[in-house]
């Protein structure tokens, strides 16, 4: 009976035949976000929209935005929306619809009927968030029932399964960040499956590792990290992040921020998954060159301080080692090598696995109600002061501990202020990359 409503549901409301796996290019923006296309309504009205991992729901710029919004979204002009609710009652204002939203542009579309976004009245980077998270985030948390879209997608038929995966390229140039596959594992860019891994904590994709190792430091303990392949780096506790700095020679340049000689050869970064060890080539650990002193040759190293509560970030160069499955269906997420990798994987270490009794719920969780806004329009001194007022002591990442009273978000007004924390962050990383 679902399935014959499904089928007749995507008859109606689909035009273009659907396939159950697509791929879409990721692109990334100055100052360094990763962007994907996205089509809402019918006929299609396209907008290039952040990819974020610490948010679950689509978030785009309605038509009422008067500020910094150059695309919206025009709810009049779709004869497949359908209004759901409005919440003019908070510090900011925003309306949930409903309407078929496609992944990816023609030819390689994915329509996907029936899902709920926010549109909201203030302004992004982009046009909008796709958040591919976990959790119920923003006003869509708020009314409840906020399923990942692929979920959506999946209980819909329009998908066989609701995985996606995530390759980024070892170099990003011109833009091109990497390929983003809707519907399942990319055979094109990564090899087989190294392994999934249960998820630690449900409120996102946040799992066990254990067993650091960095050229002479050690560290046998088990961690809990955030996966998330639109991050810049990795981040971690402060004190083992500290004791790996000096492994290299890395020399604070900012608070957050390590720099090292661009040529140096960096020892691997070594891990353990799930019984498996994963390693980060000395490639992927260096960044940009500190083009304020030239002469020095230093480049930002990407381990960066900034969990005081031991949750890691593991993004950047990890994301480029590993291509990033994300399965929400069996919330679990997957790594395999990319085809063009340098990396490699050890299956011999069976005896160091995960202890799945130790694994702590809830303890960890980001604060998934932030919805990451642009502040375009901010000029960059500003964002760098910002930067400076970030309260190292309690700075997790996420909103975990960004002090809301020093970090103001700039020209737009409050209504930002309850949800701008994960931009901030972005800008933090962003920012200091030109220093
Ligand atoms: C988005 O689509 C436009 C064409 O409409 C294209 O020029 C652009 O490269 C696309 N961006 C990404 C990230 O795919
Ligand atoms: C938005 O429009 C303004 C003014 O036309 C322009 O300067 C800015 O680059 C545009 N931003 C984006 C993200 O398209
Ligand atoms: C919310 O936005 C609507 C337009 O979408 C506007 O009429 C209303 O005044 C706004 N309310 C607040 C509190 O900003
Ligand atoms: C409206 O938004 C505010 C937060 O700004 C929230 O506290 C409230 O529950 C929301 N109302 C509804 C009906 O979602
Ligand atoms: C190992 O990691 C734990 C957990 O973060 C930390 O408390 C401890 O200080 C670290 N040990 C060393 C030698 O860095």
């Amino acid at each position: 009976m679902k399935l014959l409503w499904t089928l007749i549901l995507l008859g109606l409301t689909s035009a273009a035949p659907t396939k159950q796996i697509i791929q879409s290019t990721i692109g990334a923006t100055e100052p360094g976000l990763f962007v994907v296309n996205v089509t809402i309504g019918t006929p299609k009205q396209q907008f290039i929209v952040q990819l974020s991992i610490q948010n679950n729901g689509l978030y785009i710029q309605d038509k009422s935005c008067s500020n910094y919004c150059n695309h919206t979204f025009d709810s009049s002009k779709s004869s497949t929306y359908r209004f759901v609710s409005q919440n003019t009652s908070g510090d900011y204002n925003y309306t949930i619809g409903q309407d078929i939203v496609n992944l990816g542009l023609s030819p390689n579309l994915l329509p996907i009927p029936n899902t709920i976004f926010e549109q909201d009245t203030i302004s992004y980077y982009a046009d909008g968030v796709l958040g591919l998270g976990l959790g119920n985030t923003g006003g869509l948390g708020l009314i409840g029932n906020n399923l990942p879209i692929l979920v959506n997608a999946y209980n819909q038929g329009v998908v066989d399964q609701p995985i996606y995966t995530i390759y980024v390229r070892k170099n990003i140039q011109n833009g091109d960040a990497g390929v983003i596959t809707y519907g399942g594992v990319d055979s094109t860019n990564c090899g087989s499956m190294i392994a999934y891994q249960p998820l630690a904590n449900y409120e996102n994709y946040i799992i066990e590792f254990s067993d650091i190792s960095y050229g002479s430091y050690a560290n046998s303990s088990t961690y809990t990290t955030i996966v998330d392949s639109t991050y810049d780096g990795i981040s971690g506790p402060a004190s083992v992040i500290d004791s790996m700095a000096k492994v290299v020679g890395a020399t604070p340049n900012q608070i957050y921020y390590y720099q090292v000689d661009c040529d140096k050869k960096l020892p691997s970064f070594t891990f353990m998954i799930g019984g498996k060890q994963y390693t980060i080539d000395s490639n992927h650990q260096i960044g940009a060159k500190n083009t304020k002193f030239p002469l020095t040759n230093m480049c930002e190293w990407k381990f960066f301080r900034y969990s005081e509560d031991g949750l890691w970030m593991f993004g950047g160069p990890f994301a480029k080692s590993y291509c990033n499955i994300y399965d929400p269906g069996n919330k679990r997420v997957g790594f395999a090598l990319p085809k063009d990798s340098f990396s490699t994987i050890s299956t011999t270490h069976g005896t160091q696995g995960v202890d799945q009794n130790t694994v702590t719920h809830g303890t960890h969780g980001v604060d998934q109600n932030t919805v990451t806004h642009r502040t375009q329009g901010v000029d960059q001194n500003t964002v760098t002061h910002r930067t400076q007022g970030v309260d190292q002591n309690t700075v997790t990442y996420g909103t975990h501990g960004v002090d809301q009273n020093t970090v103001t978000p700039s020209t737009q007004g409050a209504d930002q202020t309850s949800r701008n924390s994960i931009v901030l962050l972005s800008i933090l990383f962003i920012f200091l990359n030109f220093i």
